[in-house]
């Protein structure tokens, strides 16, 4: 496994390769849903690059870019299990060197909704990396998965528009025995701590047992996702939303194939999820 630090080593082999190169961002703190997303690049690509950079643009100077979850030599041990083509660890200067424009623009309608209402720098610093690992990769397929749902949405956005010739797979989230979605930020939680958390995918599962008896109100759905949430102390709501799964416009009445998702806090660990109904 081909392991760089430097710009320019990754471009450098990437220029050897005639085939198909698959491409997995990650921020490292490996888990079994990054795992199916290397799976599946090593499964519809020649070769398999997988980069792990905690993007400090994508965070807030209140979130949490200080303790975000390392564990390096665990992620390195994964990835060599996997037989994972190259690594890419690049440093912030690599990605953003000061001697170099940090002009990057591009927004899309999807930006502000969601997510993007209450971390409104996200989708920005998000968009701004991958564009410059994509950039720096120049894969021929990436690989993203869907717990980020509208990250997916957002990344598939950006490809088509700036013309980018990757083609985008969107991967299915992985989740523990007990349904709480797999994320490096469940590192915060205890055990126990991450079993009662499994409770928001309980409820996303409540909401559509009721969308599926004939419930279509989504004021009355979201309800019944808030007062099943409510009765556990350590979680606060952030939002709950049901909206099309395309434009992520909000609805009042849900329709086939609505993305419902949702942003909790346990204590003060931040975690999303979605299903789609
Ligand atoms: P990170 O949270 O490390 O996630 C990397 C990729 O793994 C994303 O595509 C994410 O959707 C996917 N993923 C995370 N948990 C998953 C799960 N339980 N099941 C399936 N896929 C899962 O997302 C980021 O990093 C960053 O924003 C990044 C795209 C790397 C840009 O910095």
């Amino acid at each position: 496994m081909k392991t760089f630090h430097l710009v320019s080593d990754c471009i450098a082999w990437r220029k050897n390769i005639v085939n198909t190169v698959g491409f997995v961002p990650t921020m490292g703190a490996l888990h079994a849903g990054h795992v199916s997303l290397i799976k599946s690049s090593k499964k519809n690509c020649n070769k398999t690059l997988v980069s792990i950079y905690i993007n400090p643009s994508q965070f807030s100077q209140e979130e949490d870019l200080g303790s975000y979850p390392k564990t390096i030599k665990e992620d390195l041990k994964i990835l060599k299990g996997l037989n994972v083509d190259a690594v890419f660890l690049p440093s912030d200067n690599e990605i953003y060197p000061e001697d170099k424009p940090d002009n990057f623009t591009y927004e899309n309608s999807l930006f502000k909704k969601l997510e993007g209402k209450s971390r409104p720098h996200f989708f920005y610093g998000v968009t701004k990396v991958v564009s410059r690992l994509f950039n720096i990769v120049s894969p021929t397929h990436t690989f993203f998965g869907e717990k980020d749902a509208q990250q997916s949405r957002i990344i598939n956005q950006m490809i088509k528009d700036l013309n980018y010739n990757i083609r985008f797979i969107s991967c299915p989230t992985v989740r523990s025995e007990n349904g709480l979605a797999l994320s490096s930020r469940n590192n915060y939680l205890s055990h126990s701590e991450q079993k009662q958390a499994s409770v928001v995918y309980r409820g996303l599962k409540l909401v559509e047992e009721n969308i599926k008896k004939g419930n279509v109100n989504v004021n009355q759905l979201k309800k019944v996702f808030t007062s099943m949430i409510n009765k556990n102390q350590n979680i606060q709501i952030d939002y709950i939303s049901i909206a099309c799964n395309e434009t992520l416009e909000e609805l009042t009445i849900w329709s086939k194939n609505s993305l419902i998702s949702v942003a909790i806090f346990y204590k003060n660990v931040r975690l999303i999820d979605n299903i789609v109904v």
